[in-house]
């Protein structure tokens, strides 16, 4: 029944059994950085590699500034700290993400609430989100506040699923309308552009994971990016353990985390970052061939949305229903085929269970008949 597809699949990926749903494409100039930041001893905090990796991190993206961190969920606990979301605060996000987006909200002991995505981008509703706030708050001299928990909506945390831009001009005027801060989780996202600009620069900053599963790795890592240098000089100093400058003292002005990214993780990442135009080229391509084989095949593939370029971090389809889906599961599995339904929504997971939360109908419908399909880049662009 899905012949096609799974021969299409195994074709791309020849020398891979059972075939990954991500893996990273590491080569020569990948060991050849590597050694050379053994042989500098320079391997944890400090070293020349972090720099250079923030740099080219901010060329990919247009970003002025960029903070490498341990990994996604810490850049955006970091950001969120730094943008004020505390113990008596909501954070607004979609249910249909990783779980790594509500549990920085937690831990920053804040609260997340849900709203509903849109079918077309699987991103947040910018109509349901602005529905959620006239239904539910009210503004305060300019702060926004629920009116049921009394608590400050300081954001909305949007997040580019598989890689596919979320509506940022719409959710930006509504965010605007309420006095709530607009930021980005894009996680999945580098690369991506939304009308002819890469992602992130709508929010106040955005989160990128670079963790071993995303479109590049440095094993694990990851990056808050923004254009503005106060707050990028904070997070810098949050995250690096609020230590402050001096030629001997170690001393440390409030409260910092240890977040920073260790440099042989950057030299790991400086040599991923010089393929990264191949690696998104292939990505795109795969993207189309898939969209090509599934034609005449009753399984819908989610394509990029308009006037947005994707980077198909993740390539999906949606079936007819769940026992369709069910049932490509289970025969991509017999085919040692690594096939994924889409995360076990948030608000069923016990420690979000009671959030705050819309309507969340689209959500509900999409988790049940969506599926990703292997969308490494292929071994060959290795040789590129
Ligand atoms: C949407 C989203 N947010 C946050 C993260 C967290 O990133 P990390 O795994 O690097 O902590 C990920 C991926 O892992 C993600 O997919």
């Amino acid at each position: 029944m899905f012949d096609d597809l799974f021969e299409f699949i195994q074709r791309q990926y020849p020398a891979e059994a059972p075939v990954a749903l991500h893996r990273p494409l590491l080569g020569e100039l990948e060991k050849q950085y590597l050694a050379e930041c053994i042989d500098s001893t320079f391997v944890s905090s400090v070293g020349p590699d972090i720099a250079e990796f923030e740099q080219g991190i901010c060329e990919l993206t247009d970003h002025r500034y960029a903070i490498a961190t341990v990994n996604g969920t810490a850049a955006l606990q970091l950001g969120l700290t730094l943008s004020g979301v505390d113990a008596g605060s909501e954070v607004i996000i979609q249910p249909f993400t990783f779980v790594a987006t509500a549990n920085a909200i937690r831990y920053c002991g804040a609260n997340p609430v849900f709203v509903d995505i849109e079918s077309r981008n699987l991103g947040i509703c910018p109509q349901k989100l602005r529905q959620w706030l006239l239904d539910n708050v009210e503004v305060q001299q300019g702060v926004c506040v629920n009116k049921t928990s009394n608590r400050r909506v300081v954001a909305c945390l949007c997040m580019h699923t598989f890689g596919h831009p979320s509506r940022m001009d719409e959710l930006l005027a509504v965010c605007q309308e309420f006095g709530v801060l607009l930021l980005e989780d894009g996680a999945e996202a580098l690369g991506s552009r939304y009308r002819g600009e890469h992602v992130g620069h709508h929010g106040d900053w955005m989160a990128i994971s670079f963790n071993g599963n995303k479109i590049i790795t440095t094993g694990g890592g990851g990056a808050l990016l923004s254009n503005d240098e106060s707050w990028a000089q904070r997070a810098k100093h949050l995250g690096s353990t609020a230590k402050t400058p001096h030629p001997w003292e170690t001393s440390h002005d409030q409260l910092g985390f240890n977040f920073r990214l260790p440099n042989i993780n950057a030299a790991l990442g400086r040599a991923q970052l010089q393929r990264f135009q191949a690696i998104l080229a292939d990505k795109r391509q795969l993207a189309r061939q898939y969209q090509q084989c599934l034609q005449g095949s009753g399984l819908e593939f989610v394509l990029e949305p308009d006037a947005c370029e994707s980077n198909y971090w993740l390539n999906a389809v949606l079936c007819r229903d769940q026992k369709q889906r069910d049932h490509l599961l289970q025969l991509g599995g017999e085919q040692q085929l690594q096939l994924r339904p889409a995360w076990t929504l948030l608000h069923r997971l016990p420690m979000y269970r009671d959030c705050l939360r819309g309507d969340l109908a689209t959500a509900e419908a999409m988790a049940m008949r969506l599926v990703n399909l292997p969308s490494s880049a292929r071994a060959g662009v290795l040789d590129a």
